[in-house]
């Protein structure tokens, strides 16, 4: 009964004032140590899913695949266990971590992840958490995580080992078939080496599609990728956003647009592509124009218009590590055409009701096509953009929002909303660059050079 004499010492020795910082020292720490745990079992406050949980604990091996087993949640003492439910639950579900904990050192509560379904198991005061801290030390222990961590990944890796052959011999066309075995979808595009075609795609308007796609190309771009971007929005404001004026360099140069490559059949991507530079982003840029808003008509009339798109893009091989393609905020046929264009969907929302209720349209959408079409269409995330740090309470509530309307949907279980550290934070810098005609990061170069009288800046070629 040594456990339980330790346990009872430790809890003694926890003021009812300690801070969560001083909870997960003299509690937390203490606890995994006597459940068998050592330091390197553990990560604290890594970034996972959408947030930071403070305990990761996974005592696999160095020669085996990483499985998540336990998260630990702390909160102060003075803080309600109910409030931080959904928390848990919600890294429980994107960490695939099968238990939980979260205890503010007065109370325990102990939840089961029964596949994205999140059980909980017990509610317990110190007196009952001492009571049943044997049985606790059995299933939440370093032996058992060893043990049930180690069957799963035996049993993931003769599943797998049998099914991947099998769905070889009857999809030997596909290039996609080998990332079956890659979970993380940014991390197989990275990967692959062909050409990566992602729509940039929400069919609510102002949610940040357009300031993704040029930003997102833009660091792409600077990492040394070969990025292209097709506005096919008739607003056009991809095009005026990076500085393409649509009479000086449209009108009166080539004259042809992302329209004459849609609409008329010998029109090629090189004939329409722009090359832009700012320091070390370089962009090729298909522009849009508003003439594209009178050829709803005339794209529904044509023959196999939904496919215009994707023979042009088979044409130009490899030429491009990624394209991106900058959609209208509607439904309408030019959405559908770059969808099936595309390899991977990225839905770009803000943290409130109406973009959040409209993801279920968009996940309707994307199901749509993925079932029109022949390779599958998979979604790479739900990236948040105009971020408010100070609505704390509100982005909790619509993350729970956006969890919901996911888990709902029969695509949305396996998407992710990309991490926390990676949210577009609402800022003037960025409402500011697509007037100034040039990406964030050559903003930024700017005022790192000049300072913020950005009037000294040389023209960008
Ligand atoms: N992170 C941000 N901070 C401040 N303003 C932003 C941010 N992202 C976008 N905006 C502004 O919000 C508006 C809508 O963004 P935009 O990217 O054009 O959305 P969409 O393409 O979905 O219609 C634009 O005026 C843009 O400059
Ligand atoms: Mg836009």
């Amino acid at each position: 009964m040594k456990a339980d004499i330790s346990i009872t010492q430790i809890l003694q020795s926890v003021s009812v004032h300690i801070s969560e910082e001083g909870l997960e020292k003299e509690l937390i720490i203490p606890l995994l140590e006597l459940w068998g745990y050592q330091p390197g079992d553990w990560r604290r406050q890594i970034a996972a899913g959408s947030g930071r949980p403070d305990f990761i604990i996974c005592a696999n091996g160095m020669d085996e695949p990483h499985m998540n087993y336990l998260i630990i949640e702390v909160k102060a003492p003075k803080k309600k266990l109910k409030n931080h439910t959904w928390q848990l639950g919600t890294y429980l579900r994107q960490t695939h971590s099968i238990f939980g904990l979260l205890t503010n050192g007065l109370e325990f509560e102990i939840y089961y992840n029964n596949n994205l379904e999140i059980i909980c198991l017990a509610h317990l005061d110190k007196k009952a958490f001492v009571d049943k801290f044997n049985i606790l030390s059995k299933i939440l222990g370093r032996q058992t995580c060893l043990l049930i961590t180690r069957q799963l990944q035996s049993l993931h890796r003769s599943f797998h080992a049998k099914l991947y052959p099998r769905l070889r011999q009857i999809f030997p066309e596909s290039r996609q078939i080998g990332s079956l075995l890659l979970p993380d979808p940014l991390q197989t595009s990275l990967k692959e080496t062909k050409t990566v075609i992602i729509t940039v795609f929400n069919n609510k308007g102002g949610v940040g599609k357009t300031t993704t796609t040029i930003n997102v190309a833009a660091a792409l771009s600077k990492l040394g990728k070969r990025v292209l971007l097709i506005d096919i929005d008739p607003q056009a404001n991809l095009t005026t956003g990076l500085g393409i004026n649509p009479l000086e360099d449209i009108e009166l140069k080539s004259g042809k647009d992302v329209t004459h490559l849609l609409t008329e059949p010998k029109v090629k991507i090189e004939e329409v592509a722009i090359s832009k530079r700012w320091q070390d982003v370089k962009l090729d840029i298909i522009p849009s124009h508003i003439r594209l808003s009178d050829m709803e008509a005339t794209l529904i009339q044509m023959i196999n218009s939904d496919q215009v798109l994707v023979r042009k893009l088979s044409k130009i091989g490899s030429a491009y590590d990624y394209i991106f393609i900058d959609t209208p905020p509607s439904f309408g046929k030019v959405n559908t055409i770059s969808l099936m264009a595309s390899d991977r969907v990225l839905i770009p929302t803000q943290l409130a009701p109406y973009p959040i209720r409209a993801l279920e349209y968009v996940m309707n959408r994307i199901m749509a096509v993925h079932d029109a079409r022949e390779r599958p269409l998979s979604i790479l995330g739900v990236v948040i953009s105009m971020y408010s740090r100070l609505a704390v309470r509100q982005t909790r509530e619509m993350l729970d929002e956006v969890d919901k309307v996911l888990q709902k949907h029969p695509m949305g279980r396996e998407v992710r909303v990309f991490p926390e550290d990676t949210w577009i934070p609402q800022r003037n810098i960025v409402a500011n660059s697509p007037a100034k005609g040039y990406p964030l990061s050559y903003a930024e170069w700017l005022s790192w050079t000049y300072g913020d009288q950005g009037l000294l800046r040389p023209e960008s070629c």
